[in-house]
């Protein structure tokens, strides 16, 4: 199914939950419950279409300040995926991680989440990372604290600090960097969402909010994604001499 005008790795920022409930007159935590329904089958559908990897956006470190009813509801959501989606994880040979500060998460979920974590850990299918209690801008605090420690345990020093190292040091070491990030609800903004790693990701925003996001959207998205041109900053030749910067 994979060539290679099919994005390797898609990070989606799935926003709108709320407003496409208040829309609708119901309460935001509905919008919710739709949305998690969405993560299920936009998951089996990126499988489907040959995505290596998927990156869900699905609690960041700035959502703790959401009201405790919301955040409670959304815990109970995430749960409930990790229980009652093992079977469809391991049906379609998904492997599941995830990334961000996870010692923050309940202990309930913390389990939960080993328990699938290790379960699918063998699958060689598509991997699903959950970015939970996540913040771009800590994952990379996080990591500069553990390269001091290293350096003044004398296991490095500064000649050493490459961008590879710091790659090395993120919450998911050997991740390759999304090719395409898919935005849902219109907001033109990155919410401090995978910030080393999105540098040369091409972008693709929609109006839809996340529980109205279809697989007919995400194939919208990747095909724009296989026509484009990614430079990389480099200088393309133009078959009439020109060039083209980036
Ligand atoms: C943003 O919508 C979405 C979130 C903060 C949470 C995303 C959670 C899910 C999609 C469901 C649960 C996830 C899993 C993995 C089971 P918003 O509330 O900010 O929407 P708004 O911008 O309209 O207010």
């Amino acid at each position: 199914m994979y060539d290679e005008q099919t994005p390797q790795h898609i990070a989606i920022i799935m926003d709108g939950n709320g407003r496409w409930a208040q829309e609708k007159g119901m309460p935001r935590f509905l919008g919710h419950r739709e949305g998690a329904k969405t993560v299920r089958e936009i998951t089996t559908s990126c499988a489907r279409l040959g995505v290596k990897q998927l990156t869900l956006y699905a609690f960041s470190q700035e959502n703790w300040q959401r009201p405790p009813r919301e955040i409670n509801f959304l815990m109970g959501l995430l749960r409930k995926f990790l229980v009652k989606e093992r079977d469809i994880i391991m049906e379609n040979n998904i492997q599941l991680t995830a990334i961000g500060r996870l010692h923050n998460l309940p202990k309930e979920i913390q389990k939960e989440l080993t328990v699938t974590r290790e379960m699918s850990s063998t699958n060689t299918g598509m991997t699903l990372c959950l970015a939970l209690s996540y913040s771009g801008r800590k994952e990379i605090t996080d990591a500069v604290k553990d390269i001091i420690d290293k350096a003044k345990r004398g296991e490095i020093d500064s000649d050493d600090v490459t961008e590879d190292l710091i790659s090395e040091h993120l919450y998911q070491a050997h991740m390759p960097d999304p090719d395409l990030l898919i935005r849902t609800g219109g907001e033109m903004r990155v919410s401090n969402f995978l910030l080393w790693q999105l540098s040369y990701s091409e972008l693709w925003v929609t109006s839809a909010f996340w529980p109205d996001f279809t697989e007919d959207d995400l194939k919208q998205a990747m095909k724009e994604f296989s026509s484009r041109q990614r430079r990389f900053g480099k200088v393309i030749p133009l078959n009439n001499n020109k060039q083209v910067v980036c």
